[in-house]
């Protein structure tokens, strides 16, 4: 994916400047860290440090090098992103970043999103990034019920046309956001300038391929692979991908990934 986000990883020592609830399991921190929102790439991540073993690897869901701020989605899962989230303003956290191949916004005149669950956390930076270079964009958002949905004004005031699914039926389209994207690309005007970005569950992001080639349409996933140094050095978070050649090889999800050419994975 794109070569030009992936960079040195630099720690930064931020300082938590804005904590906003998104939901009942998901907060939004807002961190001082300028040199990481001066270089930071849609689809890549940091890595926090927490108090337990292993840095928590957590996508950048905006980077504004005006401010010097960054954005990160929390939704609480286990021990690390529960402790994450009980933090303060003020607290300083250590970010390990930017790391990761991010996704490749350039030559693109059509971008979808294709987010499911904490997925709409770093495509929201896709979205952010496509405004700002007045890309046309589109986002299909998926979520089990409107009660675990996040970011939706967000989205929804982005300036892009966005479409929610949810499996409860209780949102404009009634099933995942795969199913919300063949709604979607069925009336859709013809671009071949199109590319598809997708983050979320693995099942999900397959279902989103399958269409993708299904309707010729090239297609970018972001994997998340369980990772401990998120820099290419232990070889915890490995997939199975093609190269150049379409022969099978290992790949790692931090440092090769965690955005791959949809074509590129072997699911
Ligand atoms: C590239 C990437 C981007 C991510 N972006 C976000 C995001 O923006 N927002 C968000 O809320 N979550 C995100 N996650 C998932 C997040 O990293 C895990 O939910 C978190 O590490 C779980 O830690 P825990 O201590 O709460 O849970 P535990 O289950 O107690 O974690 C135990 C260990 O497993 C690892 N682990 C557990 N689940 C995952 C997982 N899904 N992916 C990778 N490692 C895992 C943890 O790093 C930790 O070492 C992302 C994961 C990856 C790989
Ligand atoms: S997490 Fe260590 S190599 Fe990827």
């Amino acid at each position: 994916m794109n070569q030009e986000s992936a960079s040195l990883a630099i720690e930064h020592e931020a300082d938590i400047v804005r904590i906003r609830p998104l939901n009942v399991n998901a907060v939004q921190l807002t961190l001082l860290a300028p040199r990481l929102a001066e270089t930071a790439q849609p689809g890549q991540f940091v890595n926090v440090r927490t108090p337990y073993m292993l840095r928590r690897p957590i996508g950048i869901m905006d980077a504004d090098p005006a401010s010097g701020q960054i954005d990160l989605g929390i939704r609480m899962v286990g021990k690390g992103t529960e402790w994450l989230a009980g933090r303060k303003i003020g607290e300083t956290l250590s970010l390990l970043g930017p790391l990761g191949h991010g996704f490749d916004l350039s030559g693109w005149k059509r971008v979808i999103t294709v987010g499911g669950g904490t997925g709409v956390f770093p495509l929201y930076f896709v979205q952010q990034a496509c405004r700002r270079q007045k890309i046309d964009a589109i986002a299909v958002c998926g979520y089990p019920s409107k009660q675990d949905s996040i970011l939706t004004e967000e989205y929804a005031s982005c300036g892009c046309q966005v479409l929610f699914a949810s499996d409860a039926g209780d949102m404009d389209i009634a099933g995942h956001a795969a199913w919300a994207l063949e709604h979607l690309l069925t009336d859709l005007e013809p671009e071949p300038e199109t590319v598809i970005m997708s983050c979320g569950p693995k099942v999900m992001m397959q279902s989103v391929a399958e269409l993708a080639r299904r309707y010729n349409l090239a297609c970018q996933v972001s994997l998340e692979e369980r990772m401990a140094c998120g820099i290419g050095v232990c070889l915890v978070c490995t997939c199975k991908t093609r190269d150049s050649r379409g022969q099978e090889q290992m790949s790692r999800c931090c440092s090769e990934g965690p955005v791959f050419a949809a074509e590129d994975v072997i699911w």
